[in-house]
């Protein structure tokens, strides 16, 4: 499971963001760079998904606490087989495509990006595990590009990521918000039945 990047999740550069301070885009050069090693990756997409949860699991194993079918699940070597590992990690890395396929329009990734993490609300799943997600794809990604991983691309990635996630954390936080106006606007809002004679 050791990978050069592992450490840096709880750390600076993946480290929780403000969910004011929204993150950079990647710049032209860096989307080339992303998308040209995406045609590679796109070909391994079933085996990175498993491998990035089951690696997120094993480094953050609270992130597993959040998956009804997985929290109980002891020997994350069985993870490697599972049939709903394997569609989740899909679920995942079409998003990722999906990402990809946006970063020359970056309104429409932006709205994309906004309701995904506003389904997470949701699904229990809160910001601060994000950041872990981008630390492991990047580890399960690098075996596969060899030598055509070099540290620009790797700043391209996190920069895409940090991108994407900051955004995440931005339409939970706007969820998390409106739900709560939801669950006191009753008691503020006079019950029209009662107010109307
Ligand atoms: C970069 C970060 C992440 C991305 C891009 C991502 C993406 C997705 C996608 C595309 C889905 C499918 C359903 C939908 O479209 O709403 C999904 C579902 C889900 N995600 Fe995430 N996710 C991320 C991080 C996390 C983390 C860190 C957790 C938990 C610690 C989590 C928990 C869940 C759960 C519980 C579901 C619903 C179950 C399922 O669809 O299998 N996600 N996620």
């Amino acid at each position: 499971m050791g990978c050069a990047i592992s450490g840096l999740a709880a750390k600076s550069e993946f480290a929780e963001r403000n969910t004011e301070d929204a993150a950079a885009h990647p710049s032209e050069d860096q989307i080339q760079m992303i998308k040209d090693s995406w045609k590679v990756i796109r070909d391994d997409i079933a085996k990175v998904g498993i491998i990035m949860f089951v690696r997120l699991f094993e480094t953050h194993p609270e992130c597993k606490d959040v998956f009804f079918l997985f929290r109980d699940v002891e020997d994350l070597e069985r993870l490697r087989t599972s049939r709903e590992l394997r569609a989740h990690g899909l679920r995942v890395m079409s998003f990722i495509e999906k990402s990809v396929a946006r970063l020359d329009q970056l309104e429409r990734l932006e709205a994309l990006a906004l309701e995904l993490g506003k389904s997470h609300y949701h699904y229990n799943a809160p910001p601060k595990y994000y950041s872990y997600v981008g630390a492991e794809f990047i580890c399960a990604v690098q075996p596969i590009l060899k030598e055509q991983w070099t540290a620009e691309l790797e700043e391209a990635w996190k920069t895409m990521f940090q991108y994407v996630t900051s955004l995440m954390k931005q339409g939970y936080q706007e969820e998390s918000t409106r739900q709560r106006h939801l669950a006191v606007s009753p008691k503020e809002r006079p019950d029209k039945r009662n107010t109307a004679l």
